[in-house]
C-alpha cells in the first residue's frame, strides 16, 4: 500500500468512515469499533440485521486482553498455531466492546487477520476494526477489489486493494463449551486441524442432512448469522449429489466441479476448479467462479457435491448455503 492509501484509510477510519479492507479470505467492511455511527454505516451498507454480529480484527496478539476477560486455555493454543491467520475465536468480551458488535451478546468474535496490508493498517491505528464481508447481506463474498467495486463502489470512500484474497473463503469460528472447543462455521481451518491442536471438538455446523431438513423446516437460524440463504448468486443455483441426472437436461446450465470433467455432460459448460484435484486450490477459487458464471446467461448453476473432508467441508457448507438448502439427489 502506498503510504498515501495507508494514511487515507487511517484518515477516514478514524473520522467514522467506512474502508474496504484485504484479508487472506475475503475482503472486509471495515469501522472503527468504537464508533457507533460507522457501525451503523457498515450494517446500513450491507443491508444486513442487527442480529448478525461483527468479527474484530486485531493487529497484534496482546489486543485481545483489551477485548475480553479471560482466553481459555484450549483457544489460546489455537491462537499460537494459527494467528495471524483465518481463525476466529469467540470469548467473553469486556466492558469496552460495544453490545451493538455482538449482537447484545455475551461473546464477542476475534481474529487477528494474515494480510500485511491490513496489517500494518491495523498496527498504525489506536483502535481495531470491526469488518464482516464486504458483500450486500446474503450476496456472494468478495475476493477481490473489483468485486467490492462491482457491488459498494459509490458507498464506499476507499478500497484498499491487496490484490486477489489467497484463500478465498471465509475465517473457521469457533468458541468454547463447557471446556471444549465448539466449531460453528466452518472455514479455512479445517477441522482436523483443530483436532490435531486441541483434540476433540464439538461441530455445531451441522451436516448436509440436518443443514437441509433446516431449509425444509424453515428455521434457518444455526448461530448467529448463519442463516441458510447465504453466498447466493443471483442465479438460480443448486447442490447436487448426481450430476449424471442432468445428462438429458443440461441446457442453460453451468456445472460447477472439483477436478474432472463428466463425459455426459456438455464439455464447454463444465468449469472445474482444480484441475489437480487440491482442495486448497478449490476454495480459493470458489467465489471468483461463482461471481463468473452469476454474470454470464445461464439459467441455473449446478454445483456438484466435494469430498467431505479438509476444507471440502467448508465448500460443501458454501455450495449448499448458495443453493438455500436445496439438494437435488
Ligand atoms: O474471514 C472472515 O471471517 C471475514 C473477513 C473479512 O475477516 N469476515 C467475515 O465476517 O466473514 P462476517 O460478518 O461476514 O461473518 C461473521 C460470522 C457471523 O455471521 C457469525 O456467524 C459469526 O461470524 N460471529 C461473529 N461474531 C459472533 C458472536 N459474537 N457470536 C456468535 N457468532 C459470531
Ligand atoms: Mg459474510
Amino acid at each position: 500500500m502506498s503510504s498515501s492509501q495507508l494514511a487515507l484509510a487511517i484518515e477516514l477510519l478514524s473520522n467514522h468512515e467506512v474502508v474496504c479492507i484485504p484479508t487472506e479470505t475475503v475482503y472486509g467492511l471495515a469501522a472503527n469499533l468504537y464508533s457507533e455511527k460507522a457501525i451503523a454505516k457498515i450494517y446500513a451498507i450491507k443491508g444486513r440485521p442487527r442480529t448478525n454480529p461483527l468479527i474484530v480484527h486485531i493487529g497484534r496478539k496482546e489486543d485481545l486482553s483489551l477485548l475480553c476477560s479471560e482466553v481459555p486455555a484450549p483457544l489460546q493454543r489455537l491462537i499460537d498455531r494459527f494467528w495471524p491467520g483465518p481463525l476466529t475465536i469467540l470469548v467473553e468480551k469486556s466492558a469496552q466492546v460495544p453490545d451493538s458488535i455482538t449482537a447484545g451478546g455475551t461473546r464477542v468474535g476475534i481474529r487477528m487477520p494474515n494480510h500485511p496490508l491490513t496489517l500494518e493498517l491495523l498496527q498504525s491505528l489506536p483502535f481495531p476494526l470491526v469488518a464482516p464481508s464486504a458483500n450486500p447481506y446474503n450476496a456472494i463474498s468478495p475476493t477481490t477489489a473489483k468485486h467490492v467495486q462491482d457491488y459498494f463502489a459509490l458507498q464506499i470512500p476507499l478500497i484498499l486493494d491487496g490484490g486477489p484474497c489467497q484463500q478465498g473463503l471465509e475465517s473457521t469460528v469457533v468458541g468454547i463449551e463447557k471446556g471444549q472447543v465448539a466449531i460453528y462455521r466452518q472455514g479455512i481451518i479445517t477441522t482436523e486441524q483443530i483436532r490435531e491442536v486441541v483434540g476433540n471438538v464439538i461441530d455445531r455446523c451441522g451436516n448436509t442432512k440436518e443443514l437441509t431438513a433446516m431449509a425444509i423446516d424453515n428455521q434457518a437460524q444455526a448461530a448467529p448469522g448463519m442463516t441458510l440463504k447465504h453466498y447466493s448468486p443471483k442465479t438460480p443455483t443448486f447442490f447436487c449429489e448426481n450430476i449424471e441426472k442432468y445428462k438429458e437436461d443440461s441446457d442453460g446450465k453451468a456445472f460447477l466441479l472439483f477436478c474432472k470433467k463428466n463425459p455426459l455432460l456438455p464439455q464447454e459448460h463444465q468449469y472445474l476448479l482444480s484441475e489437480k484435484g487440491d482442495l486448497n486450490e478449490a476454495a480459493a477459487r470458489l467465489y471468483q467462479l461463482l461471481h463468473e458464471l452469476d454474470v454470464q446467461s445461464y439459467r441455473q448453476i449446478i454445483c456438484e457435491r466435494f469430498p467431505d473432508q479438509g476444507i471440502g467441508r467448508a465448500i460443501n457448507d458454501r455450495l449448499l448455503r448458495a443453493a438455500g438448502g436445496i439438494v437435488s439427489q
